[in-house]
């Protein structure tokens, strides 16, 4: 197992019927921005309702936050912030608000530019640089990116979506509340399922360190959300299931898992230029990407895919590259069980996208991806390629 350190100061409250203890959570005098994104939780009657558990505190509203959000976005946030007078975020949404957030809160304390804090957001902003972001908490409302427990954040710009990191973007407090996530189009809960999965597979699927604790926790996750992701898509009403699901999002990536361990992140990498290019959703990206990386870099991982067809699917006959063939094919049938397509064609991209994508990450720097920093251009090429 490699060194690591484990720092998660974020506070969760989980379970329904909680929105009253905002009152607590958050500071008695402080005056909030309420984040929020394209109008769904105005619909739901959800920002009401926290602006109410709010009481008299004063209270003011951005919302607009797109999917994928944008700099320019989070720059209009940190414009209001500057112009009014704020002390705490209250993010409500999903992983876009989320993640616009915690660069706002950054952003809204630098003495100049929010691209300036996202281009020194990788690997880590410099606390120097950015000392006192506004403190803040999130009321998560779809189970996927993790974002409501960790200090990372993604955000577009220009041709690409960059990963922005800081060990003082870590929400407070997070409130999982699964029955704010029934109101989900049944595609965001697909896309959820898939997001959670892969990000344990790509702090899973690399290579053994005998990370033994770690490797259970991800066989753990992996085997739940193949229990309920088609339940919890199908049945969206059902708590228990969901509530599964809200958890399993949450430990797939607050730091926890990867702990100690190799960690691949390929396949987000390669899907981030497929989001930007085409605008997929970030889970059907992941859909489309990690089979056919599996397939391509499966020599390298085979130890690890052997172990996942053995533990997670149940497989036991076959040698260990029969198994690990099997694994990847077990992977592809169900995302392909939840109704995503794992292929580009579906979604009517052709094979201009393989030169496209791989030329577009490495204009980004991104010429060495994966556990083994092997992943290189052509290697992109060769993964887009069976993705078709
Ligand atoms: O904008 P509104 O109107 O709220 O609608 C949203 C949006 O259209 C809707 N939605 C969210 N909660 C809802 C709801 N609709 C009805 N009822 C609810 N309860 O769902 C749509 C998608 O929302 P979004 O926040 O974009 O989805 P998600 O949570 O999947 O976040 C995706 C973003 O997170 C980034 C992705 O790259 C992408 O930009 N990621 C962030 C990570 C992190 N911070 O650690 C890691 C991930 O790998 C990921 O890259
Ligand atoms: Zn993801």
């Amino acid at each position: 197992m490699f060194n690591f350190d484990f720092y998660n100061p974020t506070h969760i409250v989980f379970g329904k019927d909680r929105l009253g203890e905002l009152d607590t959570l958050v500071p008695k005098e402080a005056k909030v921005l309420i984040t929020y994104g394209g109008g769904s939780a105005v619909r739901s009657g959800l920002i009401d309702r926290v602006t109410t558990a709010l009481g008299n505190r004063k209270v003011e509203q951005f919302g607009g936050i797109e999917p994928n959000p944008s700099l320019e976005t989070c720059e209009k946030a940190v414009a209001f912030i500057k112009d009014h007078d704020v002390d705490f975020v209250l993010a409500v949404g999903g992983g876009s608000v989320v993640d616009a957030t915690k660069l706002i809160v950054m952003g809204a304390t630098y003495d100049g530019p929010a691209l300036d804090v996202m281009k020194a957001g990788l690997p880590e902003v410099p606390v120097e640089m950015v000392p006192n972001p506004l403190p803040f908490g999130t009321i998560m409302t779809l189970p996927a990116t993790g974002s409501e427990m960790n200090n990372g954040a993604v955000i577009t710009y220009g041709d690409g979506k960059f990963p922005v990191f800081s060990s003082l973007v870590f929400p407070k407090f997070s409130m999982l509340d699964p029955t704010l996530t029934f109101t989900l189009p049944e595609k965001q809960v697909k896309n959820g399922v898939i997001d959670t999965f892969v990000h344990t597979t790509e702090q899973y699927l690399t290579y053994p360190v005998e990370g033994r604790i770690q490797d259970r926790f991800c066989e753990g996750i992996l085997k739940t959300m193949i229990e309920i992701g088609k339940e919890t898509v199908e049945n969206p009403g059902n708590y228990d299931i969901r509530a599964n699901h809200v958890w399993a999002s949450t430990l797939a990536l607050n730091g926890l898992i990867g702990a100690g361990v190799p960690q691949d992140w390929a396949t987000h990498m390669i899907g981030h230029e497929l989001t930007a290019a085409y605008h997929l959703d970030h889970g059907i990206t992941l859909a489309i990407v990690l089979p056919a990386l599996l397939e391509v870099k499966k020599e390298d991982k085979l130890e690890k895919l052997a172990q996942y067809a053995t533990r997670v699917w149940h497989i036991t006959e076959g040698t260990t590259e029969e198994k690990a063939n099997k694994a990847i094919a077990k992977t592809r049938d169900f995302f392909e069980s939840l109704g995503v397509s794992t292929h580009l064609k579906d979604y009517g991209i052709g094979a201009e996208a393989v030169d496209k994508i791989a030329n577009q990450l490495e204009s980004h720097g991104m010429k060495k991806l994966g556990e083994r920093r092997n992943i290189t251009p052509d290697v992109v090429r060769e993964i887009l390629t069976r993705a078709l």
